[in-house]
């Protein structure tokens, strides 16, 4: 009740100063003035900035890591717009309402990488977004000074900032090979060599490529949802015992008929693997001829019954 009239008091004083000047909506708010929303004492705790997670540790280009500890803002439309590289992107609504948006839209997690290139950093793990996390990429272009030039949302939630800076305008400035430890480098050194000798197939490269990238401390560890696809797995996940139980029966059931199918032909076959000296059963006696390993289509095996 007290934080009520408080926030009340908050809204009378604002009222006490006026309507705001008709240009006010489209005027653009460079400093900081706006602490209504990001400080005002009255706001419920959870208005505040609470990052979900500590960024990763800087990693990628030795001399982008210059950037990390400093911020650059951008005033679009409403909106105040500030990259932290290596650290955070916010977003700050340029409003004096009493609740004004502010909101982490992403906190430094890893690079992405594309043909040996750095291609991007992604800030994942923002602010709540319906039922995911808000997450931005910030790709990074040759410009003449450090300037976060543009911001756009290319799909709900999902934010695309174009960073420029002085700092990638040579040509090699975002390779990956040199940035990498020499262990490394020789285990790439060793992938190409395979691919080449055909040993791994390009899949596998890509995977192991990943793996290097991964041990860098450029990329993370992918999801476990997303490995467990990869595996193809999925479908041998149980949720319940009870589910567990009813494949057993099922593949019980299928067992049995498959044995019965045997018996039928006479094809003679091991109760399972654990136990590969059991005797062979099936009402026949099995000929020399039967006893080798099945291969292919039973139906070949007609004229010896
Ligand atoms: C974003 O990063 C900057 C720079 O490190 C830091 O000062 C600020 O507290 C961070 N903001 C949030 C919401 O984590
Ligand atoms: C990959 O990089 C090489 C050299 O850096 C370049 O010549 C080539 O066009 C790039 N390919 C793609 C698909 O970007």
């Amino acid at each position: 009740m007290a934080a009520r009239l408080a926030g009340l008091a908050v809204l009378l004083g604002l009222a006490a100063r006026g309507p705001a000047p008709a240009g006010a909506a489209k005027m653009k708010v460079v400093e900081e003035p706006n602490t209504f929303g990001l400080n005002n004492p009255f706001l419920p705790q959870t208005s505040r900035l609470q990052p979900k997670r500590d960024p990763s540790p800087v990693s990628g280009p030795a001399h982008l890591s210059r950037l990390s500890g400093k911020c650059f803002s951008l005033v679009e439309s409403t909106y105040k717009y500030e990259l932290c590289p290596f650290h955070n992107v916010t977003q700050h609504e340029q409003t004096f309402r009493w609740n004004a948006y502010s909101g982490i839209l992403g906190i430094w997690h890893e690079w992405e990488i594309t043909n040996n290139t750095f291609r991007g950093m992604w800030m994942r793990d923002g602010d709540a977004c319906q039922s995911r996390s808000r997450q931005s990429k910030v790709e990074l272009t040759c410009g003449k000074s450090n300037r976060l030039a543009h911001v756009s949302e290319p799909s709900t939630c999902v934010y695309a900032l174009t960073f420029e800076t002085p700092l990638v305008c040579h040509p090699h400035s975002l390779l990956v090979y040199p940035t990498l430890p020499t262990a490394l480098q020789q285990r790439w050194d060793q992938l190409e060599q395979d691919l080449a000798d055909e040993l791994i197939t390009a899949q596998g490269y890509e995977k192991l490529l990943r793996a290097i990238f991964e041990d860098a401390g450029y990329l993370k560890t992918s999801e476990p949802s997303e490995s467990a696809q990869q595996e193809g797995t999925k479908g041998l996940r149980f949720e319940t015992l009870e589910s567990c139980q009813e494949a057993y029966k099922a593949l019980s059931q299928e067992i049995k008929r498959l044995q019965g199918m045997l018996t039928q032909h006479g094809v003679p076959y091991r109760k399972s693997a654990e136990t590969p000296s059991s005797e062979h059963w099936g009402p026949q006696t099995p000929t020399a001829g039967i006893a080798e390993p099945l291969r292919g289509d039973p139906g070949l095996r007609g004229e010896t019954l």
